[in-house]
């Protein structure tokens, strides 16, 4: 099927009150329109998404923030100028007409508008926004191409659009606005210096406190199956010793015997390289049988925040070694 017609079928689906997976410069989507509560339900029910955490509102011009949100202070609309469309969502209030299913029942909502050429057009002939998490089961790793989509939920979603692998490979960064100060919800694709370099400082909530407000900020999501450490020491290592462990190494490793299989991030140590890899490579040594995945650490700039942020999630296990 040439790509025009599939948006064009996706559409259809999404207008009939139906879903679709779908692509975006960050991860991929389950989308459904934001005003059919049923279909953002099947979305739900899909991922097994509990129901307090609430979906991202995608858009595909400026104009449509209106239809979804009351308020926009300056400081959240110059960042919107700045990313849009690109790997950023803001918190605002909600207009009444948003489905409460849509924001988990919160009063806010979060909106972003993708920057993949597919998905903007999607929403276009969708006629309306689309509400959209990443086409996950819940708390599993989020899928950067079609493949990855088909496999996970596959079998219970009718349309895949198949966009190719995501630029980006890390979900959107969320800031809200609807305190006194801006606060970061989620590190993401779109990097926090340049944020705070023209929104001011962010206030952050630190990563132990789970959040209802913002469930991507559980400890442990975003994780593989097989159990996975950071930045695990010889002592660790030791204590898995004839057992298949597998490394996902930042750039070429240092040490490489030890390890049944080793993905390597970036060879050039480029964290763009990096973050659109890391989703993929989790899910390979995920499919290994291995009995640890031990990760090494990323620096913590730019991109390599977000990426360090997942890891963090990812091996947010409780084992003790
Ligand atoms: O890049 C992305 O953001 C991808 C693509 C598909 O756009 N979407 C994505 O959606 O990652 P999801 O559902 O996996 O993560 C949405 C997260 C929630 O878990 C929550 O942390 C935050 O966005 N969020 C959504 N609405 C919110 C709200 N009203 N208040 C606070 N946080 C909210
Ligand atoms: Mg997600």
């Amino acid at each position: 099927m040439k790509d025009d017609q599939a948006v064009f079928q996706a559409a259809e689906i999404i207008k009939r009150g139906g879903f679709v997976a779908f692509p975006t410069e960050t991860v991929y989507g389950l989308g459904a329109d934001v005003f059919s509560p049923l279909g953002v339900a099947r979305i739900f029910e899909v991922k097994k998404r509990p129901s307090f955490d609430p979906l991202i509102v995608h858009i595909s011009k400026h104009p449509d923030v209106e239809r979804i949100a009351i308020e926009v202070p300056l400081n959240a609309q110059r960042l919107m100028n700045r990313f849009w469309p690109g790997p950023l969502s803001v918190v605002l209030l909600k207009r009444e007409e948003v489905p409460d299913i849509v924001t988990a029942g919160l009063p806010t909502v979060a909106l972003r508008m993708p920057k993949h050429p597919m998905a903007l057009r999607l929403i276009e002939l969708a006629g309306n926004p689309i509400a959209a998490p990443s086409a996950n089961p819940f708390g599993y790793l989020s899928p950067t191409t079609a493949e990855a989509v088909q496999e996970q939920l596959g079998d219970q979603i009718d349309f895949i659009l198949d966009g190719g692998p995501c630029a980006v490979g890390v979900e959107s960064t969320v800031v809200s606005f609807v305190e006194r100060r801006p606060r970061l919800l989620r590190l993401g694709g779109a990097v926090l210096e340049e944020i705070e370099s023209i929104a001011g400082p962010l206030e952050v909530t630190p990563i132990e406190e789970k959040s209802p407000s913002a469930p991507g900020m559980l400890p442990r999501h975003y994780a593989p199956r097989t159990p996975m450490i950071l930045n695990g020491s010889t002592k660790d290592l030791d204590a898995y010793r004839s057992q298949k462990i597998g490394l996902l190494a930042f750039r070429e490793p240092k040490e490489s015997q030890r390890f049944y299989h080793i993905e390597v991030l970036s060879k050039t140590g480029d964290l763009r390289e990096a973050a659109a890899s890391l989703f993929a490579a989790l899910r390979r040594l995920d499919t290994l049988n291995l009995d640890l995945i031990v990760a090494e650490p990323i620096p913590e700039i730019g991109l390599g925040r977000a990426i360090m942020d997942r890891l963090r999630r990812a091996s947010h296990t409780g084992i003790t070694l």
